[in-house]
């Protein structure tokens, strides 16, 4: 990922923090679907942000390259490491569980992201990842967005049937699907309870294990 658009995430960590508080229903409803998958042990979240979803779903180490937003993870009682996902600085076969929750839109190199995720997971562990489906009303809205944005140049959000594809590339075998957002963008008014599979929701949690 480009210096710049780290910077833009240390830069605007409070902005990006506060906007779970103005968006309650929205923040609820991804932390349900997101409770719907974790396991017991150790977890590591990468791109952990401010640990909004990690402190909540009993993840101990969370890994970011934003110093300000892991200054407030921290204070959420998360044990931090500054770092990126491509090179992590981690022992094979370190963690039960990863979590990566929209993030892997906005790395430059997505798959090496995710081969370094799958090395660090023990064998059985269990790899997590939250994003908007980019062919949900909700993927469509913040493509736009984003594109719109000096930060991003070409944003590219992913389908719940590419990252299946993935899984396959990086020998993870899928498990379970869950989606949320299935009211339009850009706000929900009520907090949604999770809805298994993809295809309906905006945000979509997949579920992997490591063969
Ligand atoms: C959209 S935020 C998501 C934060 C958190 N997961 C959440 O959902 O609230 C993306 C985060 O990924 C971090 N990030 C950017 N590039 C990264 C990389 N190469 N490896 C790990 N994290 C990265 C950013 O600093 C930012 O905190």
């Amino acid at each position: 990922m480009s210096e710049k658009r780290i910077g833009y995430y240390d830069q605007n960590w409070q902005e990006y923090d506060g906007w779970y508080n103005s968006h309650p229903a929205i923040y609820q409803s991804e932390l349900n679907v997101l409770k719907k998958t974790i396991p017991s042990g150790v977890g590591l979240e990468i791109g952990v942000g401010t640990g909004r979803f990690a402190s909540l779903l009993s993840a101990r180490f969370g890994l970011d390259p934003s110093f300000h937003m892991l200054k407030l993870a921290k204070e959420r009682g998360i044990e931090v490491v500054q770092g990126v996902g491509e090179d992590l600085p981690f022992k094979n076969e370190s963690f039960n569980f990863i979590l990566i929750v929209l993030t892997i839109w906005l790395v430059d190199n997505p798959l090496s992201l995710l081969k370094e995720a799958v090395r660090v997971l023990k064998r059985k562990g269990v790899l997590i990842l939250g994003i908007l489906d980019r062919e949900s009303s909700w993927g469509k809205f913040y493509e736009q967005k984003a594109a719109k944005s000096q930060f991003y140049k070409a944003p590219h959000f992913f389908s719940p049937k590419e990252i299946l594809q993935i899984f396959r590339d990086i020998s993870v075998e899928f498990k379970a699907a869950f989606q949320t957002l299935l009211q339009p963008p850009p706000d929900i008014k009520n907090t949604e309870k999770p809805v298994k599979g993809f295809g309906r929701g905006g945000f979509v949690v997949l579920k992997a294990i490591k063969e």
